[in-house]
C-alpha cells in the first residue's frame, strides 16, 4: 500500500530504492536477525525487492521505512489489516545496530498507532514476539501496549524453545 497521507516521524514510505546492500546486510546479520523469521530463508537483493514490491502492491498491508536523521535504518509493517475486525499486526526491526537504544523502535511503534487509529480507523493493533526479545517487549510496553497472552514454547529461538508473547493496544487506550 502507498500511503496517501503524511506519515508521522520516524516513518516514511518505503520504496524499491531502499533495497540496498546495507538492507541485505541487516537481514544477514545474526545479531539483528536473531528473532526475525527472515532468518529461516536465505536472503538476497531479489528476494527483498520481491517482498517490498508485494508490500507496495498489497491492499491490506503498509510497509514503512524507519529513519534516523534522514537515513533509512529499519522497517515497520502494519499488516495484515483485517477490515472486518478492524485490527492489524505491527512488526518492525532496526537494522542499523548503532541506532539501537535511542528510542527509535518506541517512536516508530507510537507512530504506527497514530496511523492505525487516526488514519485507518482500526480498533486494535497487536504484536507477537519471542520471550527472549526483551528490547522489543520493552519498546512495545513503553509505547503503551498491554501484555495479553502467551503460547508456551511455540517458537524455536536461537537458544531453544521460547514462549511466544502477545501484546495489544485498543483504540481507546491510545493517547496521541
Ligand atoms: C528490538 C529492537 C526493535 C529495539 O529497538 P530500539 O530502537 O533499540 O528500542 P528503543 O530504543 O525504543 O528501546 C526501548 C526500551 O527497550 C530497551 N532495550 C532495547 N534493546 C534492549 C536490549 N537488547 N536489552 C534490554 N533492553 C533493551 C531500551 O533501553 C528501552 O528501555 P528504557 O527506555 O527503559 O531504557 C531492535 O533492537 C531490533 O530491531 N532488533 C532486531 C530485530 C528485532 O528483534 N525486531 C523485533 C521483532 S519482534
Amino acid at each position: 500500500m502507498i500511503p496517501d497521507f503524511t506519515l508521522p516521524a520516524p516513518l516514511r514510505p518505503v520504496t524499491l530504492a531502499d533495497v540496498s546492500d546495507r538492507y541485505l546486510g541487516w537481514l544477514n546479520d545474526p545479531v539483528v536477525n536473531r528473532y526475525l523469521e527472515t532468518r529461516w530463508t536465505p536472503q538476497s537483493l531479489d528476494i527483498i525487492r520481491g517482498f517490498v514490491s508485494a508490500q507496495i502492491a498489497a491492499t491490506d498491508s503498509l510497509l514503512l521505512a524507519i529513519e534516523d536523521q534522514g537515513v533509512h535504518v529499519g522497517n515497520l509493517k502494519i499488516g495484515p489489516i483485517n477490515r472486518h475486525h478492524r485490527c492489524a499486526d505491527v512488526s518492525y526491526f532496526i537494522g542499523e545496530r548503532s541506532c539501537w537504544g535511542k528510542g527509535l523502535a518506541t517512536a516508530a511503534i507510537r507512530a504506527a498507532c497514530d496511523i492505525a487509529f487516526a488514519r485507518f480507523d482500526l480498533h486494535r493493533l497487536q504484536a507477537g514476539l519471542y520471550a527472549g526479545n526483551v528490547g522489543s517487549l520493552r519498546a512495545l510496553e513503553k509505547a503503551g501496549f498491554t501484555r495479553e497472552g502467551v503460547w508456551r514454547q511455540q517458537l524455536l529461538g536461537p537458544d531453544g524453545w521460547e514462549d511466544h508473547i502477545f501484546l495489544g493496544m485498543l483504540r481507546q487506550e491510545w493517547t496521541p
